[in-house]
């Protein structure tokens, strides 16, 4: 067997279906092929560092200076050697031309999906993530369904700075930039959960914006987004609340606290007491005293919620930025009043400390949105 075949072959710390010593778990179908890349770059690390160390090691024995003897060049001490110079030229030629090859060939394969990949269309922003399935007019956020054993196509997009896609478990990773699509494929091989991460410093939550990525066999699959696309519409309206907590503030949440904490943006503790009181105050010192009431730009004070969602940016609370993106075209209607109705009735949904309380009592809870009044 050739030296290439040999390290090409062993896989010290081999990683399985189940993970290795440095990989992560795989469950994509080009996963074992860049593991093998990996490993061979790796091997060919590790025989190089071990017979540099042993002729380092050799060298410092057969060759040292004994005390009583001083440095000297003799006049016929050889100053090169052709053969020598080179076997360690050509050889680390051949393999990075090796590395190269298995490389462009890797890459050639994930930049090119196949023609029937399930087309799911990806959103990042400061500090979350929105996957469209056009198939289904169904939107996920924190969250990307997709079918087992069927090729899987990403076209992405940032409404701001770059991120980046990375999902370690498929061995996929691409940069998601604004004003400009990019994709990525896989083609997932095992069903479970996986995480996805943004891999590209984006701004101080960075490391927040996380998802998980839920591999389901394509019965399940179908099931699942049929009935993601239907929820919000099949929802009675005394469940509103509790769908706009478990279901969409999760886009809300790596700015909008529920315990009172201080984010990117203010916490939603208090804010339909802030909001109904009109004590908020803006950049511009107005309070939102001001602007509410007939005649005023917001009649009732859920109007002031609904508009912050769909128009961040036209008053700015004091002591925030206002980096928050709209909201508009990515909510459905009854979904923004499931927000508001979350917002209002968040006394009931979560205790002291932001928790979730399991099987809230929403018994003559305020569901009314405003609307109409
Ligand atoms: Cu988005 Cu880091």
């Amino acid at each position: 067997m050739s030296m290439l075949g040999l390290l090409a072959t062993m896989k010290l710390g081999e990683a399985t279906s189940g993970g290795g010593f440095w990989m992560p778990e795989s469950a994509s179908t080009v996963a074992p092929e860049v593991d093998s890349v990996f490993y061979f770059i790796n091997n060919i690390n590790y025989f190089f560092f071990a017979l540099c160390m042993v002729i380092l090691i050799w060298f410092a024995f057969r060759y040292h200076a004994k005390p009583s003897e001083h440095a000297t060049f003799a006049a016929d001490a050889p100053t090169h050697n052709t053969p020598l110079e080179l076997t360690w030229t050509v050889v680390p030629l051949l393999l990075v031309g090796v590395i190269f090859w298995l490389g462009m060939d890797g890459y050639l394969e994930l930049n090119e999906s196949p023609e029937d990949a399930y087309e799911v269309q990806v959103t990042g922003q400061k500090w979350s993530w929105t996957f469209q399935h056009p198939e289904f007019g169904v939107t996920e956020a924190a969250e990307l369904t997709v079918p087992l054993n069927k090729p899987v196509r990403l076209i992405m997009t940032s409404s701001d700075v770059l991120h980046s896609l990375f999902i370690p478990a498929f061995r996929v990773k691409n940069d998601v930039v604004p004003g400009r699509y990019t994709s990525l494929w896989f083609e997932a091989n095992k069903p479970g959960q996986y995480r996805l991460y943004c891999a590209e410093y984006c701004g101080k939550d960075h490391s927040k914006m996380l998802a998980v990525v839920n591999v389901l066999p394509e019965d399940e699959f179908q099931t699942r987004l049929g009935k993601l696309a239907r929820e919000y519409e099949d929802i009675d309206d005394r469940d509103l609340p509790a769908y706009g907590l478990t279901r969409l503030y999760n886009r809300c949440a790596s700015c909008h606290s529920l315990d009172g904490s201080s984010g990117t943006g203010p916490s939603f503790k208090g804010l339909w007491d802030r909001t109904r009181k009109g004590t908020t105050v803006f950049t511009n010192g107005q309070d939102l005293k001001d602007l509410a009431g007939p005649g005023g730009e917001f009649e009732v004070p859920e109007n002031y919620l609904r508009d912050s969602i769909l128009n961040p940016q036209r008053h700015i609370v004091q002591n925030y930025t206002g980096s928050m993106p709209t909201f508009k075209g990515q909510l459905k209607e009854r979904q923004i009043d499931a927000l508001v109705l979350m917002i209002k009735n968040l006394d009931r949904l979560v205790d002291e400390q932001g928790v979730p309380i399991e099987n809230p009592d929403l018994e003559g809870a305020d569901i009314s949105t405003g609307a109409g009044q």
